[in-house]
């Protein structure tokens, strides 16, 4: 899973696009991070005047000298980044944290996302294409309006199949169900909601599957430093790390900073809790 070195960065709103019922694909121009982002990899942006901490964002899409961020209108910061005019500057961090890996041999792939987890899969379609691995792309959401970001995958010429919870629109169930249902890959890309994440690592487990997910804990610092970001792992794994002990403690995993050490863990070391 490998890293790249982040570097603050000064780059420039290019376009901005409203995608009802609250999401916003917003193009950013900062030509060291388009040329260099990897599948899974993130930002973290700051506006002018300045936010609290900064906001991680996946990286979605890349073109020549721009990215892409597909997220959707919560609170103070994606407001604010949603409201932001084309020509704006901001700052980012990035790309941060580690990518997913392609199998070590060409073979046939599935890619899971559950709602916004659809930002993590652009690169890395783009990647398996390049490795020349099958892939099946399943996005899933709650409703047909909450699906977002199949048509960017669709204009690319990847085939993505949708499944919603409700029924609105494609397979009828939820992504671990339609998963469930394909052929049986040599490998998981997955990223989205929690629940979907475990589902998706007990299955893989169960079928002897290799399985990689893209963890989207809450952030502070998205630097490795505050600590606030930590999830078990299997102690030992190539991820854990020294997380300080309180006396007598008696731990028996380790704990890894998804925003420097992740985001992307192998299913087999996740200790889900
Ligand atoms: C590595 C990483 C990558 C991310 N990539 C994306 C991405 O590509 N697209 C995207 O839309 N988001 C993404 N997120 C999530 C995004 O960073 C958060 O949604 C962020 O907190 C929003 O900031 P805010 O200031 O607008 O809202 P906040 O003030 O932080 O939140 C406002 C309210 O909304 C709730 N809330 C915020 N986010 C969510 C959520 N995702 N689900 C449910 N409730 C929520 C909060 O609990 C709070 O009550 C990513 C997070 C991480 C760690
Ligand atoms: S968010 Fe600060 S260490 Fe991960």
């Amino acid at each position: 899973m490998p890293t790249t070195s982040p570097q603050l960065q000064l780059a420039t709103i290019t376009s901005r696009e409203y995608r009802p019922p609250g999401f916003w694909c917003v193009s950013i121009r900062c030509p060291d991070i388009a040329r260099t982002a990897g599948p899974a990899q993130y930002v973290a942006l700051d506006l002018p005047g300045g936010f609290a901490v900064r906001l991680p964002l996946g990286i979605f899409t890349v073109k020549g000298d721009d990215f892409t961020v597909l997220f959707q209108e919560w609170g103070e910061r994606t407001t604010r980044l949603a409201h932001a005019a084309v020509g704006d500057s901001l700052t980012c961090i990035g790309p941060l944290g580690n990518q997913f890996s392609p199998p070590k041999r060409s073979g046939h792939a599935i890619l899971a996302g559950g709602g916004l987890g659809v930002a993590a899969l652009w690169l890395l379609a783009r990647d398996l294409r390049a490795h020349d691995v099958k892939a099946n792309i399943v996005i899933g959401a709650r409703s047909a309006d909450r699906l977002v970001g199949v048509r960017d995958l669709a204009r690319h010429g990847f085939d993505v199949e949708v499944c919603t919870d409700d029924g609105s629109a494609g397979f009828a169930g939820t992504v671990v169900e339609k998963v469930r249902a394909l052929r049986r890959p040599d490998v998981i890309y997955a990223c989205g909601p929690r629940a979907m994440l475990r589902a998706l690592c007990d299955h893989a487990e169960r079928e002897g599957i290799d399985c990689q997910i893209s963890m989207e804990e809450t952030f502070g610092c998205s630097l490795g430093t505050c600590w606030g970001c930590v999830v078990p792992v299997r102690r030992g794994s190539a991820q854990g790390t020294s997380y300080p002990r309180a006396s007598e403690e008696a731990r028996d995993y380790d704990l890894a900073r998804v925003c420097a050490d992740g985001t992307v863990f192998h299913a087999k070391d996740v200790v889900w809790v």
